[in-house]
C-alpha cells in the first residue's frame, strides 16, 4: 500500500458503500462523502474546501446520476453532476495532491463493436448519459496530471436496487417480467470490482483502465441465469426487443469490456457471492 488516506465520492451509492466496506479491511483510512456533504453541484473552491481536512491521496469519484432515463430527460442536470461536478472534483483533488480516480462506464461505447471494448476503443456515446460520463472522462484527461479513469458495467451489488436484485425480487414473488435480448454486456459483482479498483490504483499506470467481471450475456439470458442459480422458476422471464420496452433513452446493444492485465472473475461467481449476501438480508428483513 503505497498511501492511505482515501476519499470515496458518492459513498451512500451501490458502489460507493462496498468500496467504503473493502477499503477500510485492508486498513486503509477511509473518508466517505454522500450528496449531503459533498454534492457536486457545488464550487470547485467549496470542493476543495471539503476535501482538504482529508488529507487524500487518492479520490475515487463514484457520484453520479445514474439513472439512464432521468438523465436523457434532464440531461442539463447529467451534464451538471457527471460532466461538471466530476470536472471541479477533479481539479480540487489536484490542487490538493491527490490521485483522481473516475469511476465511468460502458455506455461511452456505441455498442457497435462485434468483439470486447477494449481500454484505446473510440468512444462515441449515443445517449445523455454516456455523453455526460465520457465528458467527465475527457476533462479528466485533458486536465489532470495523475488519473485512473476506471469503466466498468452492468453492476449488482448488495447494497441498493440493481437488475439482479429486481429479478431476483420478481421471481420470488411469482411476477412477470420482460429481458431486451438484443442487450449484450457483462455483469459486474462489485466485491470483484472493489478488488480490481484496488489492484488499478495501487497500479501506478495512470490513464484508461476496464474493470469488469469475465462474460458477455444479453439482458434476458442474465436473467434466465440468475434464477437458475436461485432455484427460482424462470416461467416469469420474458425475452423482448430492447424497443418493446418504451424507455426514453437509447441503449448500446453491445458493450462487454476486455480488461487487459487485470485477472477477472466469471461474472457467475460474483453472483454467488451476491446471492449469499442477498439471502442473508432477505432473512433479516
Ligand atoms: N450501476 C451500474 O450498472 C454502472 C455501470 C457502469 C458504471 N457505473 C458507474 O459507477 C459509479 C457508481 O455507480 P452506482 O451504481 O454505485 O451508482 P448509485 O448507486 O446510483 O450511486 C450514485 C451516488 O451518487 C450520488 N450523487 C448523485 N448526485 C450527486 C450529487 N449532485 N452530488 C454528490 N453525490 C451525488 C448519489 O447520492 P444520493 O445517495 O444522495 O442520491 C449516490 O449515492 C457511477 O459513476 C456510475 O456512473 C455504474
Amino acid at each position: 500500500m503505497g498511501f492511505k488516506n482515501i476519499v470515496v465520492v458518492g459513498a451512500a451509492g451501490m458502489l460507493g458503500q462496498e468500496l467504503v466496506t473493502h477499503f477500510r479491511g485492508k486498513g486503509y483510512s477511509v473518508f466517505p462523502t454522500t450528496s449531503e456533504t459533498l454534492n457536486l453541484l457545488v464550487t470547485e473552491d467549496e470542493m476543495t474546501e471539503k476535501l482538504e481536512p482529508f488529507q487524500p491521496e487518492v479520490v475515487i469519484q463514484c457520484a453520479a446520476f445514474t439513472n439512464v432515463d432521468a438523465c436523457e430527460r434532464d440531461p442539463d442536470m447529467a451534464m451538471a453532476i457527471n460532466k461538471d461536478g466530476t470536472h471541479k472534483l477533479g481539479l480540487a483533488s489536484q490542487k490538493l495532491g491527490a490521485v483522481f480516480a473516475y469511476i465511468s462506464t460502458d455506455y461511452v461505447f456505441d455498442g457497435l463493436k462485434s468483439e470486447p471494448y477494449l481500454p484505446e476503443d473510440r468512444p462515441n456515446p449515443i445517449n445523455t448519459y454516456g455523453l455526460s460520463k465520457y465528458y467527465g472522462e475527457l476533462l479528466t484527461t485533458e486536465q489532470l496530471e495523475a488519473y485512473y479513469i476506471i469503466r466498468t458495467s452492468w453492476l449488482f451489488g448488495i447494497h441498493r436496487n440493481n437488475f439482479a436484485q429486481w429479478i431476483l425480487d420478481q421471481a420470488r414473488q411469482g411476477k412477470a417480467v420482460k429481458a431486451a435480448e438484443d442487450w449484450v454486456g457483462t455483469p459486474t459483482w462489485t466485491g470483484n470490482l472493489a478488488v480490481a479498483i484496488e489492484n488499478i490504483i495501487n497500479s501506478g499506470q495512470f490513464g484508461v483502465h476496464h474493470a469488469a467481471d469475465a462474460g458477455a450475456i444479453s439482458r434476458y439470458e442474465q436473467a434466465i441465469r440468475i434464477c437458475q442459480m436461485a432455484g427460482l422458476s424462470t416461467e416469469g422471464i420474458h425475452r423482448v426487443h430492447s424497443s418493446d420496452l418504451g424507455l426514453p433513452a437509447n441503449r448500446p446493444q453491445f458493450t462487454p469490456l476486455a480488461c487487459p492485465n487485470l485477472a477477472v472473475p466469471s461474472w457467475e461467481t460474483g453472483f454467488q457471492a451476491y446471492f449469499t449476501q442477498y439471502q442473508q438480508q432477505s432473512t433479516v428483513l
